[in-house]
């Protein structure tokens, strides 16, 4: 029987995480769902924000979902050593996990078009997906540094590191529009040039698919003036984490938008979006993309594809019908949810 890990985190962490348990129980009423602390609640609970508990209960496990980590920016978290930081127990869990390939999908769902602060024009029909790699760049690098006055992180990649994310982007691009656009800055970076070379050469591989290369300063502009040029875009750690959140400006709020981590047998799902201190406990979170992003889960971790697509299409309705704060409405997260939970 399939189980799944579930690492509510911090901030609306719990309050979003709750809201997909609720879908998740009604679509997959046999699937084990296991709660367990990550993050600053971990750091609270444990003295760890990767305890060994948390670590224990993923052996086996099919997929996590997580909520989000991290505090405010005035969280007494944020002057720990870094390995004890939220944000540093949420970088262990992929390394362990070794999910290197980071799926956020960019969808103007039909029918949402006017939720986008974009025209219409520019907006409707954006169906895109970022392939973010997620265990190497800056985030994981070594050779890194900072002195008082002085301090450095370094960018680097092997090729067989850029080859295996690249197959992900490769393969979604062949199952989708058969356009792949690789984002880098090989204009001015060694890495990026290596970057460049190698994905060229996996081309070879992959005679439907259609490979450009853009400098992501660049992509940074059209990916809000002409997302409709963009099917898969391919980056490395950093650059995917801007343009992701970027993204979030074409559908409408960071809140909707969900991401899968692959790479081996247990897959992480969670929301793009963080811990939004700003507005945590108050019940207001937009809860949309943790249930996206559990949709995900169903459908590539434990192969419901069906039950993946009637989500999506509930998420879709109820959002019409009663959308959060973030987007110009007035639901809370009770209310959205109970929306999705009708819809089904
Ligand atoms: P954030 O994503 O938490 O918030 C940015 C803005 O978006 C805020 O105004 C917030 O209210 C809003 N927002 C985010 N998610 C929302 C939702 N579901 N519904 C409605 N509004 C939403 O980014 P931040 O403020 O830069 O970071 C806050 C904390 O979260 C930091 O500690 C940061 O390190 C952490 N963080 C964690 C993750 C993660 O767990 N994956 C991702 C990003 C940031
Ligand atoms: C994200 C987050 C994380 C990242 C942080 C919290 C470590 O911003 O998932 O996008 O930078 O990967
Ligand atoms: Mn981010």
């Amino acid at each position: 029987m399939a189980r799944v890990v579930v690492l509510p985190g911090d901030g609306i962490g719990p309050e979003v995480v709750g809201a997909a348990l609720q879908v998740l129980r009604e679509v997959a009423p046999d699937v084990t769902l296991e709660e367990h602390p990550i993050g600053g609640a971990a750091f609270e609970a444990a003295g760890d924000p990767f305890p060994p508990g948390t670590r224990d209960a993923l052996a086996g496990a099919d997929a996590a979902l997580l909520g989000t980590v991290g505090g405010a920016p005035d969280s007494a978290w944020n002057h720990l050593p870094r390995p004890q930081r939220p944000e540093s127990g949420l970088l262990r869990l992929r390394q362990h996990l070794g999910v290197f390939a980071n799926l956020r999908p960019v969808q103007v769902m039909p029918g949402l078009e006017h939720l986008s602060p974009l025209r219409p024009e520019i907006a409707a029909g954006v169906d895109l997906l970022i392939v973010r790699e997620l265990l190497g760049g800056a985030y994981f690098d070594p050779r890194r540094g900072r002195g008082e006055d002085a301090a450095f992180n370094t960018i680097g990649y092997s090729r067989a590191e850029i080859e295996r994310v690249g197959e992900h982007a490769f393969r979604a691009a062949q199952e989708r529009r058969g356009v792949l656009t690789s984002v880098d800055k090989a204009n001015v970076l060694e890495v990026s040039e290596l970057w460049r070379d190698t994905v060229t050469a996996q081309a070879q591989a992959y005679p439907r698919v259609t490979l450009n290369h853009e400098y992501v300063d660049s992509v940074a502009t059209l990916l809000v003036t002409r997302p409709q040029r963009y099917d898969v875009l391919l980056t490395e750690n950093l650059f995917g984490d801007i343009l992701s959140d970027l993204a979030a400006v074409l559908p409408g709020s960071l809140g909707l938008m969900p991401s899968a981590s692959l790479g081996a047998r247990t897959g992480l799902y969670e929301p793009v979006h963080g811990s939004a201190p700003d507005i945590a406990g108050q019940g207001v979170a937009n809860p949309a993309g943790t249930i996206l992003s559990a949709a995900l889960l169903l459908r590539y971790s434990l192969g419901r594809g069906s039950e993946a697509d009637r989500v999506e299409a509930a998420v879709r309705t109820a959002l019409a019908a009663v959308p959060t704060r973030d987007l110009g409405g007035t639901a809370t997260t009770a209310e959205l949810t109970a929306a999705v939970l009708r819809a089904l």
